[in-house]
């Protein structure tokens, strides 16, 4: 979704926000543009890339200390020029941009209308801006107060910065709902919608907070709450290197997060997983670990392949721990006033710790008294802040859209919890408890094993790469896995996919099935082992090409299948973290012999900050 950057100081602001907004690239978007203050406010905008908006500024002045740089996915109006951030406000002096969504927009443009105001974009952006311009006039105001008094009745969410070519020393930001962090340098300032554009220059940054007023010069930081009263700026440290966020000679993001698993799995694990003594230990949850384990229900959150692994985590915690689990979209928990009971507890799952729809839903939880344990890749952001604890998922930036290890690293996190809350509640025996912990502990290894069968399963994609759909089935824990395979090839391929538990394949999807139709059967050996083996014989009747992910050393669905992507074997809790590579690795291949930017596919955004 939108990507915002702004710099002032004695660095030429112009190169800094390019590359920045180069960084934020990932989180998607279909234009690009920029405002620069240096006699005179000077905006250069350009439907398409960064680069495109590089060429289209070749040759043009761009010297300035102080600058805003937008990435727009579009919500209000197409990707063109015109609709480009950053906007201009109707008297030409101020530049703003914008990340979110004003949802009143459609009424205050009327009322701006007919006080005669011509707009030039078919965004909500430009209206915003506007309004504050009219109160600035209409009060005669500073445009510090004139944003104060138009955000009290703004309704939505955003990020924005504001330049005024009469204050050319000057940014100013304010947040509600989208994320906005500021790395403070040595007489200047970053702004950006993550760490990623900041962390060459600084690791000193300040996370913005809902309803905060920047007013940034190069050598200050003043935060105002919309009450004007000053807040103090909490500055911490990043823990990020910049090599984290770079390909690192992979040809893709995507492929160099596949192929970080061990070592993000093995992150996640340590510290916490201590598996000779037979201890795991995250401080978050163990905090709360009476309301916890005393918890009567507990539901689950989030939105996309977190959903997915939420589904994963109401298999293990409802086996384990014997509380009921039930797992819900984000999207929908929100607008559907549900039932919460004293004693509820609520996971939220997010990579981004940014998704809108989580982050409402676990507002209207909140209004409702409940306690929200938030897993969050991202260190520091929205999700992670408003949850009243939880555990970090360690997986590193995640850059390509698809997500691969973050999702792994959701797995291993909600399998520890659940083995803490096991363990607490008695609803586990000694021996299996540390055979958990064991299997556990091998899941990097298993997984870099696994990783090893990379070039099977190109060849393997190569064979299938021109389908037009593909079903993926699945049972017990390892449906969720179907679910978030047929997702995967989707969003980089762009062949229409399906998931089903494997059993309800008959009461509709079977209907697809001929010789056309692959389908991918998510088959370890576990408790549905025998029922599986009966669902890929029933494909196989009706000729349907079966891949199937199996055990290695399977020789039963080997002879069925007509091809297999074998894994190391794994307890069946376990193996979902193990069964997910190889269905990562297929869409991959597919999606790159396919000719797709597997990275950035169409239409999709890396953090979905609207709804
Ligand atoms: O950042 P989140 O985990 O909250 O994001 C949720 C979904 O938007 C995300 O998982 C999405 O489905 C990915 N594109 C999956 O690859």
């Amino acid at each position: 979704m939108c990507g915002i950057v702004a710099y002032i100081g004695h660095r030429q602001a112009y190169p800094v926000i390019v590359k920045g907004l180069k960084r934020l690239e990932y989180r998607g978007y279909d234009s690009a543009g920029i405002a620069l203050v240096n006699h005179g406010l000077k905006l250069y905008k350009k439907k398409g890339k960064v680069a495109n908006l590089e060429e289209s500024t070749l040759g043009q002045d761009l010297e300035g200390h102080i600058g805003i740089g937008h990435t727009r996915w579009a919500t209000h109006g197409e990707p063109s020029d015109r609709n480009a951030h950053p906007h201009r406000s109707a008297n030409g002096k101020l530049a703003m941009i914008h990340n979110g969504i004003i949802e009143n927009y459609a009424s205050l443009k009327q009322e701006l209308i007919k006080k005669g105001y011509q707009f030039h974009s078919d965004t909500d952006t430009e209206v915003l801006l506007y309004f504050i311009e009219d109160i600035q006039k209409n009060n005669s105001s500073t445009l510090e107060e004139a944003l104060r008094i138009a955000l009290k009745r703004v309704v939505g969410a955003y990020v924005i910065v504001l330049i005024d070519e009469d204050n050319p020393d000057t940014l100013i930001a304010a947040r509600k709902g989208s994320p906005l962090v500021i790395g403070i340098g040595k007489g200047e300032h970053f702004l950006a919608s993550d760490a990623s554009p900041i962390i060459e220059y600084t690791k000193e940054v300040v996370y913005v907070n809902d309803y905060e007023i920047a007013i940034i010069k190069a050598d200050e930081l003043i935060l105002k709450n919309l009450g004007n009263e000053r807040q103090t700026p909490f500055i911490q440290k990043l823990d990020l290197e910049l090599a984290a966020i770079e390909k690192g000679g992979y040809d893709h993001f995507m492929l160099k997060e596949i192929f970080e698993q061990p070592h993000t799995i093995y992150d996640c694990l340590r510290g916490r997983l201590d598996a000779a003594q037979g201890t795991i230990t995250m401080s978050g949850i163990q905090n709360n670990m009476e309301l916890i384990k005393n918890a009567n229900r507990i539901l689950i959150i989030a939105c996309g392949t977190s959903w997915h692994a939420g589904l994963v985590a109401e298999y293990v915690i409802e086996e384990l721990c014997r509380i009921p689990v039930e797992v819900e979209y984000a999207s929908e928990f929100r607008y559907r006033n549900p039932i919460i009971h004293k004693g509820d507890m609520i996971i939220a799952i997010s990579q981004s710790g940014e998704t809108a729809d989580t982050l409402v839903a676990i507002e209207r939880a909140k209004e409702q008294g409940a306690v929200i344990l938030g897993i969050v890749n991202v260190v520091g952001s929205s999700i992670s802040r408003i949850s009243h604890a939880g555990a970090y998922t360690h997986a590193g930036p995640e850059i390509g859209v698809a997500s691969t290890k973050a999702f792994t690293a959701q797995l291993t996190v909600l399998t520890m919890v659940a083995l803490m809350i096991a363990k607490e509640r008695n609803t586990i025996s000694h021996d299996r408890y540390i055979h958990l912990l064991n299997e556990l502990n091998e899941v990097p290894e298993k997984v870099k094993h696994a990783l090893e069968n990379a070039d099977h399963i190109k060849a393997v994609a190569l064979k299938y790469k021109d389908v037009s759909d593909a079903l993926f089935l699945g049972r017990g824990y390892n449906f969720p896995i179907a679910l978030e395979g047929a997702l995967k090839l989707k969003e980089i391929s762009y062949i229409h996919a399906e998931g089903y538990p494997a059993a309800e394949m008959k009461h509709g999807p079977i209907a697809l099935v001929d010789e056309s139709l692959p389908v991918v059967f998510v088959a370890t050996k576990d408790t549905y082992h025998q029922k599986i083996i009966s669902n890929i014989q029933e494909i196989k009747a009706r000729k349907g090409k079966v891949i199937a992910v199996i055990t290695e050393g399977d020789e039963t669905i080997t002879e069925m299948a007509d091809d297999v992507l074998p894994i190391p074997e794994a307890d069946e809790l376990i193996a979902p973290i193990i069964s997910t590579i190889p269905l990562q690795l297929l869409s991959y291949y597919i999606g790159v012999a396919r000719g797709f930017d597997v990275d950035k596919p169409r239409n999709l955004a890396k953090s979905v900050t609207v709804e």
